[in-house]
């Protein structure tokens, strides 16, 4: 049955608080909750922080009248979890508090626990009804259910080219592209990524510190390649100043915020890469170039997002950015002088 237009507002706000978690609930998703009764909502909450009490909870707990979550209906983003973890079951909080039916947005992807919530809450003669803006929630919690279900992170490729289709000078010379509001959303780009990727070549000529200056929010983990460890230690990436991963061939013990991480040269690097993150709940990494590692995600197909940012000027020459096309375009937006095309994986 189509889900009325009341159920869906109310879920679309469950969804935006579900979003105000950004950043800080990983590797936990993104869960929004609101509790009507009788069309008017009595409760609200979001899942704030890794750790820290689930939606469910914040939001039964903001309700002043408890009484009236006897009648509620509960709309939450993600099926209510039955098994202990960092807390108790947010299933047994609605049991116990009685509420009358739950609306969910997104079953548990994982497949041990999937189901689970919504059959204790039926068991106890709870109405449930599920996939209420089913793709929308998808969308939001796309880390976390590409972590859970490819066991790999999410992976968003970001580069900026000129209106001649550059992304660097001749002889990998660095020159400003993109504009001053382009640079700030890359900034918040990178907070909303949990690790971040470049290039040898890409730490070599341009010396990024990788950080977020230029909005609040976290920074994310840094991830270089440097197969022969090249890479001059006086660069900004090795300065301690944020958790850093080397990829590597070479055995170099870890050095204050360094890790060394070994590879294997008779395996692909970029499969091994993801494996390494995957292991370590990295939901997402943001890959800031250069054009060799972009064209090589691209081309083995492990992408799921590309930001590509336009720039109204011309260079005449210089490294190549990657050709997209129209396959996969599915939204472009004016940023200052600048043009974003934001693809996905077709
Ligand atoms: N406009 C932008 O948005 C933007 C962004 C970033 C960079 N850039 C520019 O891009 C230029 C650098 O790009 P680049 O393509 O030369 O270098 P890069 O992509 O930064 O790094 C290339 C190196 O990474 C390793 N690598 C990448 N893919 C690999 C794979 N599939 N398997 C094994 N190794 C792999 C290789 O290391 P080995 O050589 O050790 O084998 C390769 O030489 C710079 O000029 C920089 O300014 C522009």
């Amino acid at each position: 049955m189509p889900a009325s237009d009341f159920d869906q507002l109310m879920m679309r706000r469950a969804l935006d608080l579900a979003r105000l978690g950004t950043g800080f609930t990983r590797p936990n998703p993104l869960v929004g909750c609101v509790i009507t009764h009788e069309g008017r909502i009595i409760g609200e909450g979001w899942h704030r922080q890794y750790g820290g009490p689930h939606a469910e909870v914040n939001a039964v707990a903001a309700v002043t009248e408890p009484h009236l979550l006897l009648r509620s209906r509960v709309y939450v983003t993600l099926e209510p979890c039955s098994h202990f973890g960092k807390t108790p079951p947010c299933a047994d909080l609605l049991i116990e508090k009685q509420v009358a039916e739950v609306v969910i947005c997104n079953l548990d992807p994982n497949p041990l626990v999937a189901g689970r919530g919504i059959q204790k809450l039926r068991d106890v003669g709870i109405q449930v009804e599920t996939g209420v803006l089913e793709a929308e929630g998808r969308w939001l919690n796309r880390r976390f259910f590409t972590l859970q279900e490819q066991q790999r992170p999410y992976v968003v490729l970001k580069w900026a080219e000129t209106a001649d289709g550059y992304l660097a000078g001749p002889y990998f010379q660095p020159v400003p592209i993109s504009g001053e509001l382009a640079r700030v959303a890359v900034h918040q780009w990178r907070s909303e990524e949990q690790a971040i990727l470049v290039g040898t070549r890409t730490a070599l000529h341009d010396n990024p510190r990788l950080n977020v200056r230029e909005w609040s929010g976290p920074d994310p983990l840094r991830l270089v390649i440097d197969k022969n460890l090249s890479l001059p230690p006086t660069h900004h990436l090795f300065d301690g100043s944020q958790p850093t991963v080397v990829y590597t061939y070479r055995e170099r013990a870890a050095r204050p915020g360094v890790e060394y991480v070994m590879l294997s040269e008779a395996e692909d690097l970029f499969p091994q890469i993801l494996r390494h993150l995957a292991q370590r709940n990295v939901q997402s990494v943001l890959v800031e170039g250069g054009p060799t590692v972009l064209t090589s995600l691209l081309k083995d197909g492990l992408w799921d997002e590309a930001r590509v940012i336009r720039a109204p000027h011309r260079l005449g020459g210089g490294v190549p950015a990657p050709h997209l096309g129209l396959a996969g375009l599915h939204e472009q937006f004016p940023l200052g002088e600048d043009t974003v095309f934001v693809y996905r994986r077709p």
